[in-house]
C-alpha cells in the first residue's frame, strides 16, 4: 500500500495509524536515505502505541527502548553497522523474542539478517524525477517554492512517497 505525505506531521500521523495494527513480534524495516522521515514515522508509531516520551534516531546507541505503550517498541538505527556480525554481537535476535515491535532505520546495512516476514516501509522523495517513474498523479500538489517555511505543506521538497509492504493498514 502506498501513501503520500506532505509534512513531518503527516508522516507521524501515518506511523500512528499503522501502530493500531501492530502485534507482538512484528519487525519493520525501513528503506530510504538520509532525512527521508524514518524517525518521524517511528515517532508516530511510538505515540500511536501510547508511548509519551521523546523519539530520536539512536545513531550512537544503535537501539533505544520505548516502554510504557500498548507494546514495547525497540527502535534500531543500523547506520553505523557494517556487517551482520556486529548485530549478533549486540544480541539483536534477543529483541525479537521480547513481545514487542522492532523498527529498524538503515536496514539496508544488513538485509540478510531480516526475517522473510518483516514489514518493509520504503520512503522516497517524489520531486526527484530521476527516481520517479511510476504513475502517481502530482497535479493535486501546488509547486510553491517561494515560501520560506521549510515544512510548508505545499512545498514539493516535503512530499514523501511511503510504501508499506507486508502488512494491511485498513
Ligand atoms: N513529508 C515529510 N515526512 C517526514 N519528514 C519530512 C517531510 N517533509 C519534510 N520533512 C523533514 O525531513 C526531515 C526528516 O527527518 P527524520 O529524522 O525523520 O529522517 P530520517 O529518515 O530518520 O533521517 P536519518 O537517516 O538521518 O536518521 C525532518 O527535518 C522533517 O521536518
Ligand atoms: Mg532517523
Amino acid at each position: 500500500m502506498e501513501f503520500l505525505t506532505r509534512s513531518e506531521r503527516e508522516t507521524e500521523d501515518l506511523g500512528a495509524k499503522l501502530a493500531i495494527k501492530l502485534k507482538p513480534g512484528v519487525i519493520i524495516a525501513y528503506r530510504g536515505g538520509l532525512g527521508m522521515g524514518k524517525t518521524a514515522f517511528t515517532r508516530g508509531i511510538a505515540h500511536g502505541l501510547g508511548y509519551p516520551g521523546r523519539v530520536s534516531s539512536p545513531t550512537f546507541t544503535i537501539v533505544q527502548e520505548y516502554i510504557g505503550g500498548r507494546l514495547p517498541l525497540f527502535h534500531f538505527d543500523w547506520y553505523r553497522i557494517r556487517n551482520a556480525d556486529e548485530l549478533y554481537n549486540l544480541a539483536w535476535e534477543e529483541y525479537q523474542d521480547r513481545g514487542g515491535v522492532c523498527v529498524i532505520e538503515w536496514s539496508e546495512q544488513a538485509p540478510e539478517v531480516l526475517p522473510s516476514d518483516c514489514v518493509f516501509v520504503t520512503i522516497s522523495r517524489v520531486n526527484n524525477f530521476n527516481n520517479f517513474n511510476d504513475n502517481l498523479n502530482l497535479n493535486n500538489y501546488n509547486n510553491d517554492n517561494d515560501n520560506n517555511g521549510a515544512d510548508n505543506d505545499n512545498n514539493m521538497d516535503n512530499i514523501r512517497r511511503i510504501l508499506v509492504e507486508g502488512m494491511e493498514m485498513d
